[in-house]
């Protein structure tokens, strides 16, 4: 497929990148990890630049006057949130936010509440905004930052974090410690199956009452780990990625998120890909220097400084995938081909990987731009049917997850853009020969869209045999057509949850994916099944 380079805007030219900067971080981080001799590694990074007039950036000074004013004693850590690293069975990445600058923050951690001893300290991320319009006022962001490596699989870990003045294992702060849960480990898994576990997945969130409702009812599945498909918090409500969103962009809205956000993401690994309200184009030139600064996700994808929401991770028997569908999106193409094609060139790689790993059954894949729905709003990316789609069907990817939509969608299985197997609520979908069943589930909590034609769901079936919708295609032309695969619709506040159940080699293994309303009404359930422990290549 022949998808051009974007090509920088001149406004942003003069800008320090988010590649220079990044390459910045990395320098200091490889010499920190030349330093660090203990089994846990973490450090501490002040990172600075010579700025123009007006420059946003990710990394600003941690360190100055403001730094020494701060009272640590006045100010309590905010909005934790917990990411894997590229192995969940030994690495946690544990971030935050202080309101202020403050002296030496840091995080403790151990494996009871009363042994705490190990006190490591954060990296720092400063991200300091500017005035952006002429009545706005400049915003700086501290973002903080550990990361556990070499953790014991299996293991419930309790941690608090803390700064000068601010001790999570003092009396008064005893409150705040947090407990995390690494991934089963992965040796010896040719014998004897990984114990069931839940995940859940949505996207489309930003802030509000739907939103914290949807997380609660979250909370309460248990989750091992929590993907967020992209457009996180709506900080920008613009969402195409252009510097003229800057004009209705509210750095603060970040702040509310991650307060929100904590009733899950203190406990639980809140893995995020990028969508379109996702560039921020002001703080970088590929739109990621905020979200580098506030996230800290795996580095192993294609390329961490372009891209840096591509990673992959393995949690039991499934490989799950991240994906920045930015780079193929023909409806806001505002980072249209940033990584020249190496993005898909290390999709097929990684899902060949995955397929030749036996501890591995299911493959799921989330990014954000939906290769197939119907709603009036975005309906279908041509960009991920012509990149991606033909290796999700080579592959036979088990679920795909997507957002961009804001409503729940459901497809049947699907193989060349056709019906391959029809999927009822409560029925089973065996991808290895039945096809690729895609969800949008992008009704996490921003004001939600409509489907011209009416909702389907569990209980309140009302099928039609087709719908007319419409998909982008290249220059961002709206193509009409009329599909078959659209088997639930549902227009309210939602979420999945999924339920693995791995099983022995040559068993039959399952996950059984479940749409849950904000009140945790069930709208869809259906099974995905695969006989376990078999290396497969399609
Ligand atoms: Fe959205
Ligand atoms: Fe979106």
């Amino acid at each position: 497929m022949d998808i051009p380079r974007m090509g920088v805007p001149d406004e942003l030219a003069d800008r320090m990148s988010m590649a220079e900067q990044h390459e910045y971080l990395r320098s200091r981080l490889s010499r920190r990890r030349m330093l660090r001799s203990s089994a846990v590694t973490v450090g501490v990074l002040a990172v600075g630049g010579a700025l123009g007039p007006g420059t946003a950036v990710a990394a600003a000074p941690a360190t100055g006057t403001r730094t020494d004013a701060v009272d640590g004693s006045l100010v309590a850590p905010v909005g934790r949130h917990l990411a894997f690293g590229a192995e969940p069975d030994t690495q946690f990445r544990v971030s935050w936010q202080v309101p202020a600058a403050v002296k030496k923050p840091f995080l403790r951690f151990g494996r009871h509440p009363w042994d705490l001893g190990h006190k490591i300290e954060a990296e720092v991320r400063a991200l300091h905004t500017p005035a952006l319009t002429p009545t706005g006022t400049p915003v700086d962001q501290y973002y903080l930052h550990v990361e556990l490596d070499r953790l014991q699989p299996d293991t419930t870990y309790y941690y608090g974090v803390g700064h000068q003045g601010f001790d999570p294992a003092s009396q008064q702060a005893i409150s705040t410690l947090q407990t995390f849960r690494t991934a089963p480990s992965r040796h010896g898994r040719h014998h004897r199956p990984f114990a069931p576990f839940t995940f859940t997945a949505f996207g489309d969130q930003g802030v509000s009452a739907h939103a914290a409702g949807n997380d609660h009812v979250i909370l309460a599945q248990k989750p091992a780990f929590h993907l967020h498909a992209g457009d996180i918090c709506y900080a920008d409500p613009a969402g195409s990625g252009q510097d003229s969103d800057k004009s209705v962009y509210t750095a603060t809205t970040w702040d509310s998120f991650l307060a929100q956000t904590e009733t899950v993401a203190a406990k639980v690994p809140w893995m995020v890909s990028y969508g379109n309200h996702d560039m921020e184009a002001w703080y970088s030139h590929n739109g990621y220097g905020g979200e580098n600064a506030r996230f800290f996700l795996p580095d192993n994808g294609p390329d961490p400084r372009t891209a840096p929401g591509v990673y992959s991770f393995k949690y039991g028997n499934v490989g799950v995938i991240s994906l920045d569908a930015n780079d193929v999106s023909y409806e806001i193409p505002a980072n249209l081909g940033i990584t020249a094609g190496r993005q898909t060139a290390w999709l097929d790689r990684r899902l060949r990987e995955l397929r030749g790993d036996d501890s591995i059954d299911f493959i799921v894949v989330f990014f954000h731009h939906c290769a197939f729905s119907t709603t009036h709003q975005h309906a279908s990316e041509g960009g991920v049917r012509e990149a991606w789609v033909p290796l999700f069907e080579k592959y036979r990817v088990d679920l795909v997850i997507n957002g961009h939509n804001h409503v729940y969608e459901r497809t049947d299985a699907i193989l060349g853009n056709k019906v391959a197997k029809a999927v009822p609520s409560g029925g089973t979908v065996e991808p290895a020969k039945d096809g690729v069943v895609y969800v949008t589930a992008g009704a996490a909590g921003r004001s939600l869209y409509f489907f011209d034609a009416p909702d389907t769901y569990e209980g309140h079936e009302n099928h039609q045999d087709s719908v007319n919708t419409y998909h982008f295609a290249k220059g961002g032309v709206k193509v009409p057509e009329t599909v078959e695969w659209s088997r639930v619709r549902y227009t309210g506040y939602s979420f999945i949850k999924v339920d693995v159940t791995p099983a022995h080699r040559g068993r039959t293994t399952t996950m059984k994916v479940t749409a849950l309303a904000e009140d945790g009404t069930q709208v869809d359930h259906y099974t995905v099944a695969r006989r376990a422990g078999e290396c497969r290549e399609h």
